[in-house]
């Protein structure tokens, strides 16, 4: 079985996706773990809701990023991690856990990049009045939102639509597509 380790800050939507997809079957995939950098973030709760392990990392513990992600990765090795799965995780990695783990940590974000990397990727998009919106699926490497695409999923609104339904058809999709791409993902290289 391939080993996942899911990385988020926030919510934890995404995460709940794989977990649902995982649960039903149409993820043949073990998730080790969720590692996690803000103690008030939902998607503990949702780890523990499902058993699932969580370690939390305070940045404010180590004295420097690179420490940090040592540590990280010292628990990506103690789970096994085949894959590290980014969820809504809200830090760059450093180069020491994207060389551990070369072409195996992906990221979803909410717009068709190399449009709109980082931040309220969905609130530029629409400052910008685009009208055709979308999600990526990419490959993780030091920089902003800037590693190889993996697959692209656009999704039109219309120029009067509220944020928040966009905000919706957003998640949704994000939702159907992440567990579907780490499928594919796995299903090529265990
Ligand atoms: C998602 O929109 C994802 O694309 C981005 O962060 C958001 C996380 O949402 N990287 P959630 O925590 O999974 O609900």
């Amino acid at each position: 079985m391939t080993n996942l380790v899911i990385f988020a800050s926030g919510n934890g939507s995404n995460f709940q996706a794989i977990i649902d997809a995982t649960s039903k079957g149409d993820l043949h995939a073990q998730i080790k773990g969720l590692i996690c950098d803000h103690k008030d973030a939902y998607c503990i709760t949702r780890a523990q809701n499902h058993q699932i392990p969580c370690v939390l990392f305070n940045r404010k513990d180590y004295e420097s990023k690179s420490d940090m992600d040592e540590a990280i990765l010292n628990q990506c090795r103690l789970w096994d991690a085949d894959w590290l799965i980014l969820a809504g995780y809200m830090r760059l990695l450093s180069s020491v856990l994207i060389q551990s783990y070369p072409q195996r940590i992906i990221n979803i974000h909410p717009s068709l990049l190399p449009q709109y990397k980082g931040k309220d990727a969905l609130g530029q998009a629409l400052a910008a009045h685009e009208t055709t919106l979308g999600v990526s699926i990419h490959y993780v490497d030091e920089g902003m939102d800037t590693g190889s695409l993996i697959a692209q999923y656009p999704f039109q609104i219309k120029g009067d639509e509220d944020r928040s339904l966009i905000e919706e058809k957003l998640h949704q999709l994000e939702h159907k597509i992440y567990p579907l791409v780490i499928q594919q993902l796995i299903k090529e290289k265990p």
